[in-house]
């Protein structure tokens, strides 16, 4: 048996963030994890292998698309699907190998299996029971499942299975045009599979600013895909090698079936807490089924904490990181703190969809009085110079004092530019204060400027 300070039980961004800035703090650490590898969801089979995909495909289309116009004429790449799967799980061995020189960097025992917490204090993996002062459950999440969709990951895939396809599929159905069916779906896209999202709600991701899910959704039906709106699906029927969806329409109840060599189940995630002995602690959930948690990441039982995508709140990882930051400093005895109000969210299709703070929907709802300073891309110089003119910036800001409340921008390298606003919010900034800060040229930054300029007397370049 062994004795530590902390024992956190999972290694995504949540866990191994945590451990590292536990050991930082002087503390003995350990961090279990069950897979083979550590990183959890996010570096094995979520956002690492997801970008590497994306970034791959998008390379493909700006060579066929884009190339020749700039006079970079010659054939067009062919797609070596084996070498692009070798290539992402390059990408994944790297970073998963990088925490584990972390972990050894600061000293953080990789206990290796699955945890269970038989009582407080106390973790069992495999025959051996450790003890620690504090456990920190940063166990994640999977995918949700579907009445009348069985997965095998091979022709019904979760995200998991469409990331190890073994071949590109001619017909993709994907089910839920949210952030995973739209990243995905985008992906087998531009390698040429027709791709038809059905969606239950009549607009796509839901809770992001509605003009941008309208602008979204034009741009990604230019690119060739396809969407059935407003359809709930009732069931697939697969074989070993094709499936069929079946969805009836909101609107009038009429049945169809889509044909399809592969699925895409992406509706969503649930906490994961399977094995841990959650009941048998006494642990509470909220209604939603997550682990329910206090100010400071405290469960119902004292000494265990709970934070990332098992806990209430977006299901990211730099929301899960934040919070591993802060339960350390938590049970370190010092002050933790997430700012849950400027969190970003980034979808990384192309253009790129960024968001932090308020949208006017919310802002509508809740009765605030606010301003809108809005900037088109095609404004903007090194945008239409490298074909990326579509999309816009849109700050919003309280219509009396100026202070920044939410952005929402669609276009290039959106989700980098959106942490100049999120910096300004941190600081309570106004658009004025954005405005009146000197952007270099030619940048996509000057977007945002220029927005933050349509707050006040008005941008420039439009
Ligand atoms: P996880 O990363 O889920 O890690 C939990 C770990 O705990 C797992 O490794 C699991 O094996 C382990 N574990 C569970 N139970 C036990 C046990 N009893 N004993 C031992 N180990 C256990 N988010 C973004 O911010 N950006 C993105 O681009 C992005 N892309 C995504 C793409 C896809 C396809 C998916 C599926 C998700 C994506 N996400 C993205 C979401 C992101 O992956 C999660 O929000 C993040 O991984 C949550 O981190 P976590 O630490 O809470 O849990
Ligand atoms: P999601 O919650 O983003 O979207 C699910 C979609 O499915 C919604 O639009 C919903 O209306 C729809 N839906 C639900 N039931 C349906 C049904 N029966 N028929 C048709 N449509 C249905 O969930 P998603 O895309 O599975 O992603 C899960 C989580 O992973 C998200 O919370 C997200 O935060 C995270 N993630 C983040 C990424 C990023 O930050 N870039 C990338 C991928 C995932």
């Amino acid at each position: 048996m062994s004795s530590y300070d902390v024992i956190i039980i999972g290694s995504g961004p949540g866990g191994y963030v945590s451990a590292i800035r536990c050991a930082q703090l002087g503390l003995k650490t350990a961090c279990v994890e069950g897979r083979e590898t550590l990183g959890g969801t996010c570096l094995n089979v979520g956002c690492i292998p997801s970008k590497a995909m994306l970034h791959a495909t998008h390379m493909l289309h700006e060579a066929e698309h884009n190339f020749a116009d700039m006079g970079l004429k010659g054939k067009s790449p062919s797609v070596d699907w084996n070498q692009m799967l070798a290539y992402k799980q390059k990408t994944v061995d790297t970073n998963t190998k990088g925490i584990e020189f972390l972990f050894k960097k600061n000293k953080i025992d990789w206990i290796k299996g699955w945890a269970t917490v038989p009582e407080p204090g106390k973790v069992k993996v495999g025959d051996d029971i450790h003890e620690a002062k504090h456990i920190i459950i940063a166990t994640g999440s999977e995918p949700a499942s579907l009445p009348g969709v069985e997965v095998d990951e091979k022709v019904v895939v979760t995200s998991t299975g469409a990331l190890t396809l073994n071949k590109v599929p001619k017909k993709l159905v994907v089910i839920g045009a949210g952030v995973i069916g739209l990243e995905l779906g985008s992906v087998y896209a531009r390698l040429g599979s027709e791709v038809t999202i059905v969606e239950f709600l009549d607009a796509i991701t839901p809770g992001m600013d509605g003009e941008v899910q309208k602008s979204f959704m034009k741009l990604l039906k230019k690119q060739g895909i396809n969407f059935v709106m407003g359809a709930a699906v009732q069931r697939t029927d697969a074989t070993k090698t094709k499936a069929k969806v079946t969805y009836k329409l909101r609107k009038d109840d009429s049945e169809h079936v889509l044909d399809a060599d592969v699925v895409l189940v992406a509706t969503g995630r649930k906490p994961f807490y399977d094995g841990l002995g959650l009941d048998g602690l006494g642990i509470e959930l909220t209604k939603r089924g997550q682990i329910a948690v206090n100010d400071h990441w405290q469960t119902s039982v004292n000494g265990i904490y709970a934070i990332g995508d098992v806990i209430e709140g977006p299901m990211l990882a730099h929301k899960a990181e934040d919070e591993g930051m802060a339960v350390a400093e938590v049970v370190a005895g010092k002050h933790g703190h997430v700012n849950y109000g400027v969190i970003p969210g980034v979808i990384y299709t192309h253009p790129e969809v960024a968001n932090v703070g308020a949208t006017e929907e919310q802002l509508k709802e809740a009765g605030r009085a606010y301003k809108v300073g809005k900037f088109s891309f095609m404004g903007n110089a090194r945008a239409k110079a490298v074909f990326a003119g579509d999309g816009f910036v849109k700050i919003i800001a309280d219509k009396e004092t100026d202070r920044i409340l939410g952005a929402h921008i669609i276009g290039p390298a959106a989700g980098d530019l959106i942490h100049e606003v999120c910096v300004a919010m941190e600081f309570g900034a106004s658009a004025e204060d954005l405005a009146m800060t000197c952007h270099a040229h030619p940048t996509y930054s000057e977007a945002v400027r220029e927005a933050a300029l349509a707050c006040g007397d008005g941008p420039i370049h439009m």
